[in-house]
């Protein structure tokens, strides 16, 4: 892609005019925007950038492995990951409201990140994915890990205790630029490709008080899913799809045995900026064979439904 190319050599240029010799922190999350700006970053200053990788546990299965991977493995881009799973659960035991979630984990994730960028001797620029839309809406709706970021860092500036310069090559973009970028950098499709994720990840796909065990109940079921919509060709069609763990007991059977265990309720959407969406509308098929691993493969699950509401009126999340 001509022009992607151009911007990469434009941006990369701009980062070096800006940064100097100085030093450069970016936080990761796993998703796209900020994988794709650390990678560009990382062209134009090399071990002058580090990464900052705060795994709350709340991810899909094996996200935060593959995110480790990618940076400083395949690439070899400095990456602190800071594994904050049972500080992040514990902090969540026995909350139950879902704003309460979303405060919990961006004030954490916040205080989090800080500790981790001040041992970083040095840095004067903080690096961000941040985006055209973000930059027009100044803050993303409802305040998980990156809308708070989004507040705090991106958009109004940095909180004075954190003197440093923002850096953030994907100002002028939107998505599907930033994909096309991606794609320009050598990430792979699949990556690229990724549905949206939300900053509070699991933890609002859990109604109800959050659980490690039911985090990895999720985390099974989910993938699942996602497994048998690539193996459908259906990915790409989809602006995202994942599974909520129902604090619901029904009962069903299994062999002979009566079972009680818990409801998953399987979502997926179309929608080109997720302000609005229709519910995807899947081959049976696909669906039933959903199901059919599901309640076999994940302990604790007997039954899975599906969510036929758009948005609006219904939110894409449940919570
Ligand atoms: P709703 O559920 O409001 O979601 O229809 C619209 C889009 O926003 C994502 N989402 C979030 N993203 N922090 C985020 O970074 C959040 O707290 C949050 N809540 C929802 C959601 O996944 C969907 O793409």
């Amino acid at each position: 892609d001509w022009s992607m190319a151009s911007f990469r050599d434009e941006q990369v240029a701009k980062i070096r005019a800006q940064v100097g010799t100085g030093k450069v922190i970016c936080g990761l999350s796993g998703g796209v925007d900020s994988s794709v700006a650390a990678v560009l970053i990382h062209e134009a200053i090399g071990e002058q950038l580090t990464c900052v990788f705060v795994d709350t546990g709340l991810l899909r299965k094996e996200e935060g492995a593959q995110v480790v991977a990618l940076f400083r493995d395949h690439y070899n881009i400095p990456l602190i990951h800071v594994e904050a799973q049972e500080l992040f659960l514990g902090a969540l035991a026995g909350i139950d409201d879902p704003e309460t979630k979303r405060k919990t984990i961006g004030k954490l994730f916040i205080d989090v990140f800080d500790a981790e960028a001040a041992k970083i001797d040095g840095a004067q620029f903080l690096a961000q994915g941040t985006l055209y839309p973000d930059v027009v809406e100044s803050v993303s709706p409802s305040g998980g890990p990156s809308a708070v970021i989004k507040s705090h860092h991106n958009v109004g500036g940095l909180p004075d205790y954190m003197e440093l310069k923002l850096v953030e090559p994907l100002r002028e973009l939107f998505k599907d630029e930033v994909r096309a970028l991606g794609r320009e950098l050598g990430l792979s499709e699949q990556f690229v490709g990724r549905h949206p994720f939300p900053g509070p990840g699991l933890a609002i796909r859990i109604p109800g008080a959050v659980t490690p065990e039911k985090v990895k109940t999720l985390q099974e079921a989910d993938a699942i899913y996602l497994d048998e919509i690539r193996k459908a060709g259906l990915y790409d069609q989809i602006w995202q799809a994942f599974a909520v763990l129902l604090p619901v007991k029904t009962v069903g059977v299994m062999g002979d045995a009566r079972t009680y265990e818990d409801v998953l309720a399987l979502r997926a959407v179309t929608s080109s900026d997720g302000m609005t969406a229709d519910f995807f509308e899947f081959p049976w098929a696909v669906l039933g064979r959903c199901a059919t691993r599901i309640v076999n493969e994940v302990r604790g699950v007997n039954r899975v439904v599906y969510d036929v509401t758009s948005k609006p009126p219904g939110t894409i999340e449940w919570e």
